[in-house]
């Protein structure tokens, strides 16, 4: 049986998304699916970008629902995905609920030749991300997937140190990404957090991985909670990624190693969250000398400007962007795709504590 709210929102709704007024040029029209943590931030931020209008929300949650109606009595909200993956109205959807549920929305989404911003990982696996952009091309539609740390100060000033040769050739990516909690219900905590730093990594290194090693453990709910990844690049690069549940803490810190200058790395820091130190090693064989020469270098540190912008608003001002002007984001499907490949590795690797799998 319907609730007051229900009858409330869905008297309201019969006729608000049929009284939306005529597409104006370059606005695009989205509808929201997913209300939960991070919907808000993707409402937020589409609410206040200038080329960007939202028509509808969807919920299947009450609460969810009744907080949307509370903090914007104006927008229609419904409970049922269909109405906005149908709606003439609707241009693209941003699909901000849990991953399992990714695939079927993107899908109907594309079916319903609408653009799509999908939250991360892209999909469950390999297979469902392929159908997906396949879709997509042959209707001409895009793909963003929200790989949000693309698009924040510290890690565009990171690939333009690398991209400047600051750091020299590249040894190195340690990334820590430990808290505790939030328990996810239908992935572990690699699906959860690692797929920051395989974006990150996929945008920085621009190398992939030839093989990877995982080990994690099981503690509370049937899923990983606690997981190390070790990543083998080509030209002898090799990160590490640990992801925790269990931590006390909160760390967000990762280490970027080069021949030249290194990077720490720390998202949790208010002001100077990238530090670069002119520290290094050098070793030398000098001629005659059998032994070998190790030189310590050990010069400034400096912390740069970083761009002050919400991530996500830059990426959502991008998707805009590349609906309007028929571009691809750089965060599309295929960006996804290589996430959950190397997300399907990871899970076959923890299956064989820590086996060696090829990519
Ligand atoms: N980019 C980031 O930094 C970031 C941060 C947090 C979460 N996320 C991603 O966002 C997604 C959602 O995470 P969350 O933490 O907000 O989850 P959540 O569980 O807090 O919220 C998901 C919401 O979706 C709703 N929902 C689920 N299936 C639905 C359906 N078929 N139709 C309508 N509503 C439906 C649920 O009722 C819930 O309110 C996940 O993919 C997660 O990985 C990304």
């Amino acid at each position: 049986m319907s609730s007051n709210i229900d009858v409330l929102l869905n008297a309201y709704s019969e006729t608000a998304l049929y009284r939306t007024p005529k597409k104006a040029v370059s606005l695009i029209r989205f509808g929201v699916i997913g209300y939960g943590y991070w919907g808000p931030n993707v409402v937020r931020n589409l609410q206040s970008l200038p080329g960007a209008e939202i028509v509808c929300v969807c919920d299947q949650n009450l609460d969810s629902r009744k907080r949307f109606h509370k903090a914007h009595p104006n927008v229609y909200v419904t409970a049922d995905a269909k109405e906005v993956l149908s709606s003439p109205e609707i241009d693209a959807v941003a699909i901000v609920t849990p991953v399992w549920t990714h695939f079927e929305l993107a899908k109907t989404a594309l079916e319903n030749d609408k653009h799509v911003f999908v939250e991360k990982p892209f999909t469950s696996n390999v297979a469902q991300a392929e159908q997906l952009i396949t879709l997509a091309e042959r209707k001409n539609l895009k793909i963003m997937v929200d790989h949000t740390f693309l698009f924040t100060g510290a890690v565009k000033k990171i690939k333009q140190l690398l991209q400047e040769g600051g750091l020299g050739k590249l040894y190195y990516y340690d990334s820590t990404r430990v808290n505790l909690g939030l328990f996810q219900h239908d992935i572990n905590v690699v699906w959860d957090l690692a797929p920051h730093d395989l974006a990150i990594m996929d945008y920085l290194i621009e190398r992939r991985p030839e093989a990877l090693v995982a080990t994690g453990q099981r503690h509370l709910n049937g899923f990983e909670d606690v997981a190390f990844i070790t990543l083998y690049f080509p030209d002898n690069i090799i990160a590490h990624v640990n992801v925790n549940w269990l931590s006390p803490v909160k760390v967000r810190t990762t280490l970027i190693g080069g021949e030249k200058k290194m990077v720490v790395w720390n998202d949790l820091e208010a002001d100077e969250k990238v530090k670069v130190y002119d520290r290094g090693v050098e070793i030398t064989n000098r001629e005659g000398l059998y032994e070998l020469l190790v030189n310590y270098r050990s010069g400034d540190m400096w912390a740069p400007q970083l761009e002050q912008v919400e991530a996500l608003r830059q990426e959502l001002s991008a998707f805009v962007d590349c609906i309007t002007n028929d571009r691809t984001p750089m965060n599309d499907g295929s960006a996804g795709l290589q996430v959950v490949k190397i997300l399907e590795a990871v899970n076959k690797s923890l299956r064989k504590r820590g086996g060696l799998v090829y990519l």
